[in-house]
């Protein structure tokens, strides 16, 4: 099975020309799952929340149908980040899997970073994973990388492989990931874009390093900090599906729960 992630170097507002970033660099090439960054299409740093619901869109607008043209060009299911347009004036930083002809599931973002909090409401739904043909999917975005909560809860539900969806601003995720995908013996595609976004009082930079990381913490594939980029790995799934460590130890069957109550 083949796994991959696009690198990208989006512009602020500007939808159109980054779906067409995306489609140039994704030509002519075949998956089964691919990963986008989170708000890949809109940018990050918003100056207002009228701003932000400005760019949101519900679940069958441009960019949901962008990524089934995408799924369709590629044969893979996709995940990308939206701004996602809810009820009672409230919007989320979510991510969507589509095929390439149905929405398969939404990704509210839980853990909100920084000013994200002045804008976006947190996620308000269950963690879940989906079953695409032979494997199990469960996404996460960004800053979530740094609640070990997340990715341990998509393992526990099943999840062979954690599309991570990022915009980083901090040095640590890449390394943390390591460690996601040991203890949980998950395989993860983490896609992060690259650039600088210098809006109102902020000035972030994005630090690339799109990667995929194997089940046992493995680096399979690394990307440049500084250029888009776009690749893939051919992973065996059966791995992520053995949790055993050695004949005595299996990282959740071993797990003491009811030691962990505070
Ligand atoms: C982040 O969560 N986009 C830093």
């Amino acid at each position: 099975m083949i796994i991959g992630y696009v690198q990208t170097d989006p512009i602020f507002g500007e939808k159109e020309q980054n779906f067409l970033q995306i489609e140039n660099l994704l030509k002519d090439k075949k998956a089964d799952l691919i990963v986008l960054p989170e708000l890949f299409a809109t940018g990050y740093t918003f100056l207002s929340k009228e701003e932000a619901v400005n760019l949101a869109e519900g679940l069958d607008g441009i960019t949901a149908n962008f990524l089934k043209k995408i799924a369709k060009i590629t044969n893979a299911v996709i995940v990308g980040g939206f701004v996602e347009k809810g009820n009672n004036n409230k919007i989320y930083n979510s991510a969507m899997l589509v095929s390439k002809t149905d929405l398969i599931g939404v990704y509210r973002k839980i853990h909100l970073y920084y000013k994200e909090k002045l804008w976006f409401s947190p996620g308000d739904k269950q963690i879940k994973v989906y079953e695409i043909n032979n494997f199990k999917v469960g996404m996460m975005i960004c800053f979530d990388w740094i609640f070990p909560e997340t990715a341990r809860t998509l393992a526990l539900l099943g999840a062979d492989i954690v599309a991570h969806s990022a915009n980083l601003v901090l040095p640590y995720c890449q390394k943390a990931m390591i460690t996601r995908c040991l203890e949980n013996r998950v395989f993860a595609v983490t896609s992060n874009r690259i650039g600088q976004e210098a809006r109102g009082e902020d000035n972030f930079t994005f630090t690339g390093g799109s990667q995929i990381i194997s089940y046992n913490g493995d680096i399979l594939s690394s990307a440049p900090e500084d250029n888009v980029y776009v690749d893939f790995a051919e992973i065996e799934l059966e791995k992520a599906q053995d949790k055993k460590l050695n004949e005595f130890n299996d990282l959740l069957a071993d797990r003491r729960p009811d030691y962990y109550s505070i």
